[in-house]
């Protein structure tokens, strides 16, 4: 949008209409649970039954947890579920599966259509694993939405329970700034994520995931909205030492972090111009100058496209 750096982020307000018919987007942001909202424990693993019922679920919590063995075939970049659903998908506060499976369908305005989990699990495989989804009635999206079932066994229907999504964040201070950001990243997170960002390896797979470039969630997931990275970052990093940072210093690190190019947005095509008025009327960075570039314009392909 071209709108100076500093200056953007916390007050640009998300008020994109999204495209009707716009199917499984997961860059939306979640309504706002109320505080009255009833708390939940998940069943501990030692429960997990027996039997088919039993093994399809293991599968869809190994999927979640490795979600690298769908490398190629379904993802396409080097991220697992986990890393953005902290413990499993099962710590409050960081977009727990079971908060999730209870709530859907459910139907959304902002792109007039009632999505179901299939489309939202189908959306993260799309934006934050940079990959192409599974189908519906797969082996894979069955195991999935097993695991999520599972996890959620007892809870109310239709009730929002308190831990979903991630907590919203106050409002910064001071606005946002990519070079206090990054300050702030080096001192608190490239210990882990590198001092490149682009994660650290072990035996060949991610033992901290890449928080930019090639491997990273993509220009249209969910995370890359200063709102919903500095909501996540808040209650979950550093990973261990969560609500550590100040709110100002987590509006400032997720601001940093989503200014560096990552993989291109599916529904790009072509014209970096139009898909940033089409689909990124909210808070980030694509499309917007920085050293002289347009943010997008050098945007990683999507291996599997
Ligand atoms: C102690 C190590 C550690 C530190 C320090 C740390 N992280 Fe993380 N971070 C992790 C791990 C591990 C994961 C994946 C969690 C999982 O899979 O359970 C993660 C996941 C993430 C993710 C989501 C996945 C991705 O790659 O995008 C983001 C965003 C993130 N961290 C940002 C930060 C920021 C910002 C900081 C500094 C304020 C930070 N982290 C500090 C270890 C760390
Ligand atoms: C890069 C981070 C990231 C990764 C990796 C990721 N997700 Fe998500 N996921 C999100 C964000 C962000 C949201 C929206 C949460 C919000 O806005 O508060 C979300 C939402 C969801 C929801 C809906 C939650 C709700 O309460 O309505 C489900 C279900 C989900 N993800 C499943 C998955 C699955 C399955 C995978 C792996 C195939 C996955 N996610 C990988 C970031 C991620």
């Amino acid at each position: 949008m071209n709108r100076p750096l500093h200056l953007i982020a916390a007050l640009v307000l998300c008020s994109t209409a999204l495209q009707a018919g716009q199917a499984d987007d997961d860059q939306e942001e979640l309504p706002d649970t109320p505080n009255s909202a009833p708390g939940f424990t998940p069943p501990a693993e030692s429960e997990l039954p027996d039997g088919p019922f039993g093994e399809m679920v293991r599968y869809g919590r190994d999927l979640f947890v490795n979600t690298q063995q769908l490398r190629g075939r379904f993802v396409g970049n080097g991220l697992n579920c986990v890393n953005c659903h902290i413990d499993a998908g099962r710590r409050a506060d960081s977009a727990p599966l079971w908060a999730a499976y209870t709530m859907y369908p459910a139907y959304r305005s902002k792109n007039d259509r009632v999505n179901t989990l299939t489309d939202r699990i189908q959306g993260c495989f799309r934006y934050s694993m940079n990959g192409a989804p599974p189908p519906s009635g797969s082996r894979e999206l069955s195991a999935l939405l097993s695991y999520h079932y599972w996890l959620a066994r007892g809870a109310p229907v239709g009730v929002a329970l308190a831990g979903r999504g991630y907590p919203k964040l106050d409002t910064p201070p001071s606005a946002p700034d990519i070079g206090r950001g990054r300050q702030v990243f080096e001192a608190q997170c490239a210990f882990c994520h590198g001092d490149d960002g682009q994660g650290r390896k072990a035996e060949g797979a991610y033992a901290f995931p890449p928080l930019w470039g090639r491997d990273s969630y993509n220009w249209g997931a969910g995370m890359h909205r200063i709102n919903t990275a500095a909501a996540f970052i808040h209650a979950n990093m550093p990973l261990g030492r969560p609500e550590s940072l100040s709110v100002q210093q987590a509006w400032d690190v997720a601001t940093f972090i989503n200014s560096r190019e990552r993989p291109q947005d599916p529904r790009h095509e072509g014209d970096l111009q139009e898909t940033d008025a089409a689909y990124h009327a909210h808070q980030c960075h694509y499309g917007d100058e920085l050293d002289g570039q347009l943010l997008g314009s050098r945007a990683h392909p999507n291996p599997l496209q």
